[in-house]
């Protein structure tokens, strides 16, 4: 990589590197949504391989945008903003964000777990970029690239939007269809083990305030048609006990 004298040329790089990472997903998400069992899973990654195609031309639109208003009065500075060596637009981390993701979807799994895993999989991915277009945006609009700025916030928005579509996927149903797996009917669903402290942003349960629990419990507590469908139902103790511990919410 070139040496980097100044913020403007770091906001080039971050660009490249978005680029790419956009190119590499495009490519993954249909092996994604293939893997998926469950319908509305599918659904999701489907929906966002036709939002990856259109940041993918938001990033165009960047550049075209430079070309266009900037080249004159900078005398072909940006012309050359999305040309690089080559291997210098190719993202690492989201090669490494995918490979991990093909190595999952290779493993033995119940398919109820493979969905959990490719929503965690997918969320990886997810929090890369929301990290990698904040970044680039704020860089945009400290130097007064205003267009440039909104052009990706419209894609961080999106983003956002997919990271919560995920997580409502997960602790809706998705993660309570992996809890009970293969087990034979009747057989108790785990869960009653202190759960790890919960991360921001992550599908994981953040805690609640007793209050807000009871509040929140009804819309995300998994249904009970789902317990139906797929095991005998907890005992009504247990199962009120266990939806006010694990009350999940999005971010
Ligand atoms: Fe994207």
């Amino acid at each position: 990589m070139e040496k980097l004298t100044d913020l403007q040329e770091l906001l080039k790089h971050e660009l490249n590197d978005l680029y790419s990472a956009e190119v590499q997903l495009i490519e993954a998400i249909p092996k994604m949504a293939e893997k998926a069992s469950n319908k509305e899973l599918k659904k999701a990654f489907t929906d966002h391989l036709k939002v990856t195609q259109e940041h993918k031309k938001r990033l165009d639109e960047v550049k075209n945008f430079f070309d266009m208003e900037k080249v004159e009065e900078t005398k072909g500075f940006f012309a050359n903003l999305f040309k690089s060596k080559e291997g210098e637009e190719h993202c690492k981390a989201m090669e490494g964000l995918i490979k991990e993701a093909q190595t999952l979807m290779g493993e033995d799994m119940a398919p109820e777990v493979m969905d959990s895993a490719l929503i965690a999989a997918a969320q990886k991915v997810e929090h890369y970029e929301i990290s990698s277009y904040g970044t680039a945006r704020a860089f945009a609009r400290q130097l007064g690239f205003e267009k440039v700025y909104d052009i990706l916030s419209l894609t961080l928005a999106e983003e956002y939007g997919a990271d919560d579509s995920l997580t409502a996927l997960a602790v809706g149903k998705l993660n309570r269809k992996a809890e009970i797996g293969e087990k034979l009917p009747g057989v108790k669903p785990s869960g009653q083990e202190k759960t790890a402290e919960p991360v921001e942003g992550k599908n994981t349960a953040p805690k609640k305030t007793t209050k807000t629990a009871k509040k929140t419990t009804a819309k995300t507590a998994a249904p009970r048609s789902l317990a139906k469908k797929v095991s005998k139902p907890a005992p009504k103790k247990h199962t009120k006990k266990t939806a006010k511990k694990t009350n999940r919410t999005s971010r």
